[in-house]
Formats: C-alpha cells, sequence, structure tokens
C-alpha cells in the first residue's frame, strides 16, 4: 500500500503499528514494508501466534453472523484494529443491511484507516477510544446517535483486553460497559490464555513485557468472569475454533495450541 499524503502529523510511518501488523497477518492491505518486516520476523519466531490473530478474526466473524442470526443490528466494537478483512460491518450488513456500527481503537493510525476504509459508510463511525476510560467511551457513541442504548447492542470485545493488566480493572470496565447497554444485549470476548498454552506463546508473551503492547494472560475462570450475569451461549467460553466452527477452515486438530477462549454472553433481563 502506498503512504496515504493526508496524514495527521503525529503520526510516525517509520515505526510499525500494532494495528498494520495484525492487518497484514490477516492478508489486509493496510500496511507498509516497516509492518510486513515486524510480521515476518514474528511469524518467524512463533508461527502460533499468527495462526492465532486469523483464528481470532475468524472467530469474530462466526460471532458476528451468529448475533445477527439471533437479530441483533447494533455493534459497539471495542479494539477494532483496522476493519479491512473480515470486518464487522461488512458481516453484520451482509445478514441484515440496517446494521450500525460503531468502531472504537486506541491506536489513532487504526482510527485514520478506519475512517478512510468507512467514510462513505453512513451506518459505521469510527472513535478513537481507550478501554480502560469506559464511560469515556460510552459518551463518545452516545453522542454520534448511532447506536440506540435502549435497544440491544453488541459489545465486542475481541482480542483487546489481555492489553489491559490487572492495575486497569478490566472486570470494572467491563461491567460499565454491560451496565450502559439495553435488556438483551450481547458480549463477546475473546482472550489470550496460560491454559493448556504450548512454551512457544509462553515465550511470545514475555518479549511483549518489553513492548509498548504487553498482553496479560488469563485463566477461564477469570475471563468467564468479565459476562458478570449474563448467560453464555452454547457451547460457552472455548477454545477459539471450538466456538461454532463453520467449516473445516475454522476447526483444528490442536485447538488449544491457539492460546486463546473465545465466547458469547447474552443477559437475559426481561
Ligand atoms: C489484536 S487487535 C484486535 C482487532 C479486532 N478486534 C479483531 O479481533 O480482529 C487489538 C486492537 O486493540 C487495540 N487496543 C489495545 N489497547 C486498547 C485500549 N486500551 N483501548 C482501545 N483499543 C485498544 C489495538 O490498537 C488493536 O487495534
Amino acid at each position: 500500500m502506498e503512504q496515504p499524503r493526508d496524514l495527521s502529523t503525529d503520526i510516525d510511518l517509520s515505526r510499525p503499528s500494532a494495528a498494520r501488523v495484525y492487518d497484514y497477518f490477516l492478508g489486509g492491505a493496510h500496511n507498509f514494508e516497516v509492518d510486513r518486516q515486524l510480521a515476518e520476523q514474528i511469524a518467524a519466531l512463533t508461527p502460533n501466534l499468527a495462526d492465532t490473530m486469523r483464528a481470532g478474526r475468524a472467530f469474530l466473524r462466526r460471532a458476528v453472523r451468529y448475533l445477527a442470526a439471533e437479530g441483533v443490528d447494533q455493534y459497539l466494537d471495542v479494539g477494532s484494529g483496522i476493519p479491512t478483512v473480515g470486518n464487522v460491518h461488512e458481516v453484520a450488513q451482509a445478514a441484515n443491511p440496517a446494521s450500525r456500527v460503531v468502531y472504537v481503537d486506541i491506536d489513532p493510525v487504526a482510527v485514520m484507516h478506519s475512517r478512510s476504509i468507512l467514510e462513505r459508510d453512513d451506518r459505521t463511525e469510527v472513535l478513537e477510544g481507550d478501554l480502560r476510560d469506559p464511560e469515556g467511551i460510552l459518551d463518545g457513541a452516545r453522542k454520534l446517535g448511532l447506536l440506540d442504548f435502549d435497544r440491544p447492542i453488541a459489545v465486542l470485545l475481541a482480542g483487546v483486553v489481555h492489553f489491559l493488566p490487572d492495575a486497569d480493572r478490566p472486570g470494572e470496565v467491563i461491567r460499565t460497559l454491560r451496565e450502559a447497554v439495553g435488556p438483551g444485549s450481547y458480549l463477546v470476548i475473546s482472550h489470550s490464555t496460560y491454559e493448556d498454552q504450548p512454551q512457544e506463546m509462553l515465550d511470545a508473551q514475555k518479549l511483549s513485557k518489553r513492548t509498548a503492547t504487553e498482553i496479560t494472560l488469563r485463566s477461564h475462570a477469570e475471563i468467564s468472569s468479565y459476562f458478570g450475569d449474563y448467560t453464555l451461549v452454547e457451547p460457552g467460553l472455548v477454545h477459539l475454533p471450538l466456538w461454532r466452527p463453520e467449516s473445516p477452515g475454522d476447526a483444528d486438530e490442536h485447538p488449544e495450541r491457539f492460546g486463546a477462549f473465545g465466547g458469547v454472553g447474552r443477559d437475559n433481563t426481561p
């Protein structure tokens, strides 16, 4: 991809961006040479990690298809990255063209690319926001006026909660989001874990401690607790390939090697 000319000057294009590296792993076109080099280094070091990213996006696609079939037409996607390959609004709007999506990411690079991709779609909006400030995200989303907070909303937290260390109280953050959305809402979480992990994933996590994007691996029980009193839909919180696989490509002989759990919970308030 050519470097866009209308970038705001505070984005450093000489350094890799986590969102563009992720985009490269997913087969997207919104990445530069510097991102691809880093992605190749990561892939050589930990092939499972690249597979895990792809499995994470595939899980998200299946979850959105499930939600759309359940009648959900509003999505708040926090930690959305660059919505380029198998993106939430495309999957949701394919099932129901009236579906509306608010994308939120902390990374100005992801926000900039998202805005340029979604410029012409009046059923999507993009917010720069930090999951650690859920009230800020909710205020921003309410001001946009795209989502109706009195009706069910699916809050999507795919591959993002593990960026919050325990000190940032992820349980409280997620409770704030759950409490802000209407009855019948849904919560989707995918989250890295140390349970059943091969050693190389644990080593990769140690490497992440040296970067600005350190992740915190958590147990099945901790991740389950983030759903609060929501009911997990079948098959519960499971290794990513085991969540409602739709094709042989979704499945894997060793689902635990992906090192992440995914699940969908529903608010059953009448
Ligand atoms: C691994 S990507 C996941 C992208 C997408 N949700 C998916 O599952 O395919 C994680 C994204 O979370 C964003 N992120 C990290 N910490 C965040 C925070 N505190 N608030 C909002 N977004 C955050 C990163 O910028 C990145 O784009």
